[in-house]
């Protein structure tokens, strides 16, 4: 069902320095930041050839991600995504085999304006799973 690695996302305090790090260390193509606040986080996109890496930093008071950071003040890998073709078909699928859904189990429009999901780490080898339509 899960096709191709879309993005890993990385969450970050600081997301000018960890711009830098992609930009000027690595010496990889990074996008501009886009803000969410529907999911309350700031994204910057690192484009790779074979996927792209996520950089994310919280974005008012109650960020999704405030509490990982806390846990991690360095950072860490935050979730990784993966494409489906129908994410509604996707979800029920899911659900019937016993998986939990975040939020609402509604999809929401994610940074690349596609409707993404998110997924129980605890379902899913200690990883928090985003599935995006494709
Ligand atoms: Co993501």
């Amino acid at each position: 069902m899960i096709g191709r690695l879309n993005h890993v996302a990385i969450a970050v305090s600081d997301l000018d320095a960890a711009t830098r790090i992609y930009r000027d260390t690595l010496g990889a193509r990074v996008s501009a930041p886009l803000s969410l606040p529907e999911h309350g986080v700031i994204t910057v996109f690192v484009e790779l050839p074979n996927t792209k890496i996520e950089l994310l930093a919280p974005l008012g008071e109650d960020s999704p991600i405030a509490k990982f950071l806390a846990r991690n003040p360095d950072g860490g890998i935050h979730h990784l995504s993966y494409e489906v073709d129908d994410i509604i078909a996707a979800r029920d699928r899911l659900k019937a085999e016993g998986a939990r859904v975040l939020g609402n189990g509604e999809p929401k429009i994610g940074a690349h304006g596609k409707p993404v999901l998110f997924l129980h780490p605890k379902d899913f080898c200690g990883t928090l799973v985003e599935l995006e339509e494709a």
